[in-house]
């Protein structure tokens, strides 16, 4: 799957913008603040209707319009596969349109457009508190496996259920025997989610080992466990997994009445990142960190392609800034020869690549 055209109109600080990029790697150069990032944004939108970046909509309105509209094309294999259109107004809301027509709700897309995005401020993945890492997991998850996404906004919806009712209970004093089914239903999506979570990370090692050999120099040994607070044994299942979480609801249900929520499950779960067996949070230097989000991202990239049988679009924003020049020469090498795929690059230079496509971000604008 590739982007084969877009035009972005009132979004940011792009009045009109319209991009026909090549298939391979694409690097799109310009002086800060002429809205490269903001282009990698829009192409995101069109995917997953939102930016990769933690925004509103209306934060993405151009300043002083009445509203924004992203238009893209996309083609496999040469053929024409389909039109994205996302429209934003605040008076009307956002809506997103595959092949003229409307989505029902945002989720039904995700995984229909394989993508992965890198930016300056996914460092908070390993540097930035638990959510980040599990939101690193929920996307990788969701966009390989509509079963995994069924499941995580089920999730959602019963521990807010639950929650709403442990608070009840702590409020009134008084006990509701409903809390056990409620407690069930938890315990049952809680085992999936387990699962494959644990089945994810097993999967993923290998990419993340593979990511690092690219880079020459690197003498360290990347790893990550998932941490949810069980002692599991490798390649459990799920219907062993559900008896513990049930056993260690049934430990904590006086505590969760005291205070009044769900203290145990996949929404307080972690990931540990480790190079060469230490952890990355308490030892790594900004550097090392720094090279582990790049590596990543490039094992996502590789799950997503083994999962889908086919190449996510790789949005990366100002990577070259993360790498020193040798480790972008390598990296453009892996993305030509081994990684593959569409890909975007944003970066303030023109690059000494001979065989990359380079565009000057003014001569996408149509309307400055
Ligand atoms: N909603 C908006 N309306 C108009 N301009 C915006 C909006 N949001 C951001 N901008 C502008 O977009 C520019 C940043 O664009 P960006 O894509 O981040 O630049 P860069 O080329 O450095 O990646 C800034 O000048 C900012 O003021
Ligand atoms: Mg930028």
């Amino acid at each position: 799957m590739y982007l084969n055209h877009i035009s972005i109109q009132s979004f940011r600080a792009h009045a009109l913008t319209t991009y026909s990029p090549e298939k391979s790697i694409n690097i799109i150069y310009g002086k800060n603040g002429s809205g490269k990032t903001n282009i990698l944004e829009a192409i995101h939108y069109a995917m997953l209707t939102k930016s990769f970046l933690t925004v509103s909509d209306q934060e993405t309105l151009r300043f002083n319009d009445p509203f924004f509209e992203i238009k893209a094309s996309f083609k496999r294999q040469d053929q024409f596969q389909s039109s994205v259109r996302v429209y934003y107004s605040p008076s009307e809301g956002k809506h997103v349109f595959v092949n003229k027509t409307r989505l029902e709700t945002f989720s039904e897309i995700v995984g229909d457009y394989p993508c992965v995005s890198l930016s300056p401020y996914d460092i908070s993945i390993t540097q930035g508190s638990p959510q980040e890492r599990r939101r690193f997991l929920d996307n990788s998850l969701s966009q390989t496996s509509k079963a995994y996404l069924k499941d995580l906004l089920n999730y959602k919806r019963s521990l807010l259920q639950r929650n709403r009712l442990l608070s009840e209970v702590k409020h009134t004093g008084k006990f509701r025997p409903e809390l056990h089914s409620f407690t069930e239903v938890l315990a049952t999506i809680s085992s999936r989610i387990i699962h494959q979570r644990l089945t994810f990370c097993e999967t993923f090692r290998a990419h993340l080992l593979d990511s690092y050999a690219q880079f020459s120099n690197l003498s360290e040994l990347p790893d990550l466990t998932y941490e949810c607070g069980l002692s599991l044994s490798k390649g459990e299942d799920t219907e062993s997994i559900e008896k513990k979480i049930q056993a260690r609801f049934s430990t904590i249900q006086t505590d969760e009445i005291r205070r009044g929520t769900t203290l145990f499950g996949p929404h307080r779960d972690d990931l540990e990142f480790r190079i060469n067996e230490m952890s990355l949070k308490k030892f790594a230097s900004q550097g090392q960190h720094k090279t582990f989000v790049v590596c990543l991202k490039i094992a996502q990239h590789l799950y997503m392609q083994e999962m889908l049988g086919d190449k996510p679009i790789f949005l990366l924003d100002d990577v070259f800034s993360e790498l020193d020049y040798e480790r972008s020469g390598e990296l453009i090498n892996f993305l030509e020869k081994g990684i593959g795929g569409q890909t975007f690059i944003t970066t303030t230079e023109r690059k000494r690549f001979p065989n990359v496509n380079q565009v000057h971000i003014t001569d996408l604008l149509v309307e400055g």
